[in-house]
């Protein structure tokens, strides 16, 4: 995507919801961070409770329903973030308000205004939280609303890469829709994925029927195959993002060889606190050099060759 990055493990979207503690998380080492979801209107997602430790699953449920301050309060931070010194790797994630009758006009104003700022964009059609958001990842939507946003993109001086979020509950054909919408519309990468409403029967939990989307240990496998099968539908062309149930260096080694160029978590820090992306940085790095490679960037993909 043009860009470099100091490691391959950040922070996934949905913790630095309004871009405020972004410079911290990467002094603690994350490789890079995902600020958002944010939507153009401030608004307050669902009522509480709404976060629920899964704790004998090593998950988490969140109903949290994009709540955060606004475009414009987001903006802000990242603008001076981009005009002061501008270090490490700070991506923009943006959704739609749950009130919005323009789901697009809502994408496009958030790529607009962030798009001479951040390191990357992303364009969150996937979580559960907000309704009829994930329909927007249908084959015709889903083209109108590329086509949009990248030329809201194109129109900034900066034009950083931009990215699509997907769900990872989704037919084998939905995943064949994307992969064609992804290349036609030459987006720049694909981040795979956000959380599940399946509740897989192994689940012990009693949160383990809340509302919601599931993520952690539970997600690791689901996420990890739909990850696999976009590699392949998109023959490795599209640099992919590998998120879901990450809490060492071996199953960051797993994504990667799935066909992961990067990855993130979030679940593990929720567990394992917020050193958790350098320790799982340093036990990705040894297991690459033991099997001989000089980079990781030479395993990408490696279960597909
Ligand atoms: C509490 C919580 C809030 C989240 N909020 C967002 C969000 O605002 N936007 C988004 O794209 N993903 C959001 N996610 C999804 C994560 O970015 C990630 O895709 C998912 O949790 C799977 O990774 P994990 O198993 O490492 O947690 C959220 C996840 C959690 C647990």
């Amino acid at each position: 995507m043009g860009l470099d990055f100091p490691t391959p493990i950040g922070l996934a979207a949905g913790f630095d919801k309004n871009a405020e503690v972004f410079e911290a998380l990467l002094k603690l080492g994350f490789g890079f961070v995902e600020t958002g979801t944010v939507t153009p209107q401030a608004q307050p997602g669902n009522d509480k409770p709404r976060m629920f430790r899964l704790i004998e699953d090593n998950g988490v449920i969140n109903r949290l329903g994009f709540n955060n301050l606004g475009l414009d309060r987001y903006k802000a931070k990242i603008r001076r973030w981009s005009e002061t010194g501008n270090i490490g790797i700070v991506g923009a994630n943006v959704g739609k308000n749950k009130t919005s009758s323009d789901s697009i006009a809502d994408y496009v104003m958030g790529i607009s205004a962030l798009s001479d700022y951040a390191s990357y964009l992303v364009v969150n059609v996937s979580s559960p939280n907000t309704p009829g958001l994930r329909d927007l990842q249908a084959k015709d939507d889903l083209k109108e609303l590329l086509a949009a946003v990248m030329v809201a993109r194109n129109t900034s001086s900066k034009r950083p890469p931009l990215l699509l979020k997907i769900a990872p509950d989704l037919s084998p054909e939905d995943k064949q829709d994307i992969a064609n919408v992804a290349l036609d519309a030459a987006i720049d990468g694909i981040i795979v994925t956000n959380t599940t409403v399946e509740r897989p029967s192994t689940l012990r939990s009693r949160h383990n029927s809340e509302a919601g989307g599931l993520s952690g240990g539970p997600l690791f496998q689901i996420s990890t195959d739909v990850l696999r099968d976009m590699y392949s539908l998109t023959d490795g062309r599209i640099p992919l993002i590998g998120v879901g149930g990450v809490s060492n260096g071996e199953q960051a080694y797993l994504k990667i060889k799935a066909g992961a160029s990067l990855v993130q978590i979030y679940s593990a820090m929720i567990y394992r606190g917020p050193q958790i992306g350098a320790l799982i940085a340093n036990e990705l790095a040894a297991l690459v050099k033991n099997d001989g490679y000089q980079n990781v960037s030479e395993a990408i993909g490696s279960d597909h060759r």
